[in-house]
């Protein structure tokens, strides 16, 4: 079969591996119809390489068709239509049970200290090959498939992997109060999507980035929005816009590959209570870019506020200003999203077909396997319109833009 792998930094490249087959009883196979691309992929093309092997098998929002069954896969039928989560989880464990699948405690990579694996996510979740193919072994298939009717378009039902509960999760652990402000920072997949959210929910929502097309799309949606590029300081800028306070809870969807240098406004305020010495060796050891946007979040939120973090951070020890998120009497929630229990509360907004979430039309880019180099250049770069990729694998067209 066809599938995206990773060859390097900045390397992807479609190759000719061999089928997935049945490896374990609870296992199954499907034909993948659609798949996303992520922003937590582009971690791996640029950031993550020392826990990447050559050959690797990226992606993990994938979509399709069952194909084959193991003996214990049950509930599942070959020809069954299915979204499978991001992460692999056993449904049955103490953590599965708690609705915190991304701890599971059957498939956590104990030898690496993680949590549940993730389909192609690195040594670090697994190593376990991903759904940028044209064929995928689905591990725990008695309990991950997403069963999904047939009818509508793949896109209706395809974020259910990843981009819907994961910003349904954010939105929640962000607990903005009645009448209350959102902030989200970041405006790709994950910082859209929850700006939907919270807005279906009755939530003001002000977003941040830096991408024109971007601040456009969320605008065009009905978010306040600040250019990243035009404003020197993103907390005064948003204290401006709530009363002097600040927003009620911050989303950090932007994550560890931020643009940005927190030694600006934000980063002089948090480090300003530290002793010049100290605050220069956490900004030599942490980087000054990586932290960018948590640095802002911190920042902008209001004293007492949430903070809700989509966006990965990764790597050694990163440091926090721990003084001031004391200080601020801040609340800080994160992880990665547990995906099957948001599914409950996604499924009816994805079956009416008022699509309230817009997932028909999310989606800015179709294109085939064979054009997945080109496709993660153009989303890396934030290029050509570029905010959500889906890989149709089996179909041939060059890379368009579908809006
Ligand atoms: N928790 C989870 O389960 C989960 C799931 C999916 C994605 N993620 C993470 O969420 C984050 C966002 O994912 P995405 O697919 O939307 O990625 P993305 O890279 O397309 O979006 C990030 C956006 O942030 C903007 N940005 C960069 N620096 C900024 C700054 N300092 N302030 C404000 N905006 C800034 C970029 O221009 C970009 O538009 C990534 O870190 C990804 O790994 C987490
Ligand atoms: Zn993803
Ligand atoms: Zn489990």
């Amino acid at each position: 079969m066809k599938a995206v792998t990773w060859q390097g930094q900045e390397d992807v490249r479609v190759e000719e591996v061999p089928d997935p087959r049945i490896e374990q009883p609870n296992d199954a196979i499907v034909r993948v119809t659609s798949s996303g691309l992520c922003g937590s992929d582009l971690h791996l093309y640029q950031t993550l390489k020392p826990f990447m092997g050559k050959g690797d098998i990226l992606g993990h929002e994938p979509m399709g068709v069952v194909e084959e069954v193991g003996p214990e896969a049950t509930g599942l039928s070959v020809g069954d239509r299915v979204v499978l989560p991001f992460q692999i989880s056993c449904g049955s464990c103490w953590m599965c049970t708690q609705g915190l699948q991304t701890q599971c405690e059957t498939t956590q990579v104990r030898e690496h200290g993680t949590g549940a694996a993730l389909f192609g996510y690195s040594k670090l979740y697994g190593q376990v090959p991903g759904g940028q193919a044209e064929l995928l072994r689905v591990p725990q298939a008695q309990y991950m498939p997403i069963k999904v009717p047939d009818g509508p378009p793949d896109e209706r039902f395809l974020y259910l992997s990843d981009v819907l509960p994961t910003s349904w999760q954010a939105v929640a652990y962000a607990d903005v109060p009645p009448g209350g402000t959102l902030l989200v920072l970041g405006l790709g997949p994950i910082g859209d999507m929850s700006s939907r959210i919270a807005q279906h929910l009755g939530h003001r929502v002000i977003g941040v980035d830096l991408v024109p097309d971007r601040l456009a799309r969320a605008q065009a949606n009905g978010v306040e929005t600040i250019d990243l590029s035009q404003v020197d300081d993103v907390g005064e800028e948003v204290r401006s816009l709530t009363e002097g306070r600040g927003a009620d809870a911050v989303i950090d969807a932007v994550g560890m590959d931020a643009h940005g240098s927190p030694t600006a406004a934000a980063g002089q305020r948090l480090f300003g209570v530290l002793p010049k010495r100290f605050s220069a060796a956490i900004m030599e050891r942490a980087g000054t870019d990586r932290m960018a946007a948590i640095y802002t979040a911190i920042d902008a939120v209001r004293r007492g506020g949430t903070i809700s973090l989509s966006g990965v951070y990764g790597g050694q020890s990163d440091p926090m200003p721990m003084l001031t998120l004391f200080d601020k009497q801040i609340q800080l929630r994160m992880g990665q999203a547990n995906v099957k229990r948001w599914v409950d509360d996604l499924m009816p907004l994805v079956l009416d077909d008022a699509d309230p979430l817009g997932t028909e039309s999310f989606a800015t880019h179709h294109v085939s396997l064979d054009d997945a180099p080109t496709a993660y250049e153009t989303f890396a770069k934030k290029q050509d319109g570029a905010v959500k990729v889906v890989f149709k694998p089996g179909q041939r067209a060059p890379l368009t833009a579908v809006s």
